[in-house]
């Protein structure tokens, strides 16, 4: 893994001071926490965006088996579990685990860790990558060699698309892939080969089909079935047809899942050679925000996590085909509202969050908690700024403003459970994006700060990328470029 350079600068405009463009809404929440919390903003070279990214995941042995955009990668957990001291025998939390980059790298390390996530196709290439010691290499020759020379025999199973995914596959590769599909569940293999054979064909799904992942919703190459109706009635409304993308030549089935495994099978030798010591780790699937409440308290020695950000984002959509070959079905919507509130869709949860504490006889924490966020200056100054907004028209989706305030008030949830599950000592870093909204810049870094602090934690450093991210066009046209923040940020419980 790559060794980290110990260069810091801090540079003049670590700091801002136009929060609200054009001075249309008060400000002086916000700059009170940039005067609070300005000395703990340190922009750092240590860490940049390849490494707060999963883009230095991509050619790293075992972490490069699924590919997961919004995952961090393993040099920065490598990074902060030295920096925090971590040593086997003790035990870290992801409480939105992802692709299990902080578990897998304890694991390497023989740390205990414990991840939360609610995606099925997240778990299932935890139980792929997690077994990389135990595989019998034998056995994933053997299934090389059979795919190599045999074709599965024909079946009558069809893929189980939702709305939103149907025609991603020219229908060749979805006859070949529900083909493989029962086959590998057939074939007389041991329990942890079927796994990978899943894995690997739920990670090739991207790849073999007419969609691209990128921005908020999947992008659709012009010869799907989809993209091709849906020109056809375009053009007998007299409406120009839509462009759509071209992926060029698409990789069968077989070939796909022939790399992929040839790839598990050289570094499953690798690593089998120099096992970690033992430990465990365990991917819980579920929603954090009720997990963590019924978790012991005072157990973690440390916490490592991105969540979701502020973005619109919409996991469900993005990785709309992995989650329904996966068979989640209409329960795609149930899963939606599971999510952080991070996209303009989401329902609030404080209704089930109330009962979810009754119920554990925790009602008390419940309103404490509650009250924190919702006598946060900082954050009752964005809501009003995004209510100003608004009432002048500026706001694109008037849902945006429930969207935030619901995912500060969740993330303050968050914030006290892991304070609370925590040993004091513990350090928790926790890596977002600032974002900004109808020309209001919302803090997230310092926001975060400052109610994890509210509910216990003492804020030790925000480390800030180097390269900042800009806006969306709209934004830039309309209120000019502002640089925004990428953060990882640490608290620590004295
Ligand atoms: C930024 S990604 C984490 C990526 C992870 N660090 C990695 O390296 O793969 C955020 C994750 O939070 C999960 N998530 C969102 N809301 C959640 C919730 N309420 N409970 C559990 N997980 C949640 C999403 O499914 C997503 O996988």
């Amino acid at each position: 893994m790559r060794q980290l350079a110990l260069l810091s600068v801090v540079e003049e405009d670590t700091l801002r001071e136009e929060f609200s463009h054009a001075g249309v809404a008060p400000e002086e929440a916000r700059l009170a926490l940039e005067k609070r919390y300005g000395d703990l903003l340190e922009e750092t070279l240590e860490f940049d965006r390849q490494l707060v990214s999963f883009q230095a995941n991509k050619t790293e042995i075992l972490h490069s088996w699924v590919k997961y955009r919004e995952g961090f990668s393993a040099d920065l957990v490598e990074s902060l579990l030295a920096r925090f001291d971590i040593h086997p025998g003790d035990r870290i939390l992801d409480p939105f685990a992802g692709s299990g980059t902080t578990l897998l790298v304890s694991q390497l390390l023989g740390i205990d860790a414990v991840g939360i996530d609610l995606l099925a196709h997240c778990h299932l290439a935890w139980e792929a990558k997690a077994q990389v010691f135990n595989y019998d290499l034998e056995e994933l020759r053997h299934i090389r060699q059979l795919v190599l020379e045999k074709t599965p025999p024909a079946t009558a199973d069809k893929f189980p698309h939702l709305r939103i995914t149907w025609s991603a596959f020219p229908t060749q590769t979805e006859r070949d892939l529900m083909a493989y599909t029962h086959w590998f569940e057939t074939l007389d293999i041991n329990a942890q080969s079927k796994i990978l054979c899943k894995m690997i064909l739920t990670s090739n799904l991207e790849a073999i089909s007419y969609t691209r992942k990128g921005g908020q919703y999947l992008r659709w190459d012009q010869r799907a079935e989809k993209i091709r109706e849906r020109n056809k009635k375009r053009l007998a409304q007299g409406e120009k047809p839509i462009q759509g993308m071209h992926k060029g030549c698409l990789p069968g089935v077989k070939e796909a899942f022939l790399e992929a495994l040839e790839k598990i099978i050289i570094d499953a030798q690798l690593l089998q050679k120099s096992p970690p010591p033992p430990s465990m780790q365990r991917l819980v699937k579920g929603n954090t925000l009720y997990v963590l409440p019924k978790m012991e308290a005072e157990q973690f020695d440390g916490v490592i996590t991105s969540p979701p950000y502020a973005n619109r984002y919409d996991y469900t959509r993005t990785y709309a085909l992995e989650e329904a070959y996966l068979g989640i079905g209409k329960d795609i919507f149930k899963l939606r509202q599971r999510q952080i509130s991070c996209t303009v869709e989401n329902r609030p949860k404080l209704a089930a969050l109330a009962e979810l504490y009754r119920s554990i006889g925790k009602y008390g924490r419940y309103e404490h908690v509650l009250d924190t966020a919702r006598h946060n200056q900082a954050l009752i100054e964005v809501n009003q700024a995004l209510q100003m907004r608004e009432a002048r028209g500026e706001v694109n989706n008037s849902s945006i403003l429930r969207m935030i305030e619901q995912y500060f008030t969740e993330l303050t949830f968050v914030f006290a459970e892991l304070y609370r599950t925590c040993k004091h000592g513990a350090q928790v870093a926790f890596v977002n994006d600032n974002v900004r909204y109808a020309g209001e810049v919302i803090p997230v870094d310092l926001l975060c700060t400052n109610l994890a602090e509210q509910v216990g934690f003492a804020p030790v450093k925000i480390y800030v990328l180097p390269q900042r991210k800009g806006n969306s066009s709209q934004q830039m046209a309309k209120y000019g470029r502002v640089a925004l923040r990428k953060s990882v940020i640490i608290w620590q419980k004295e």
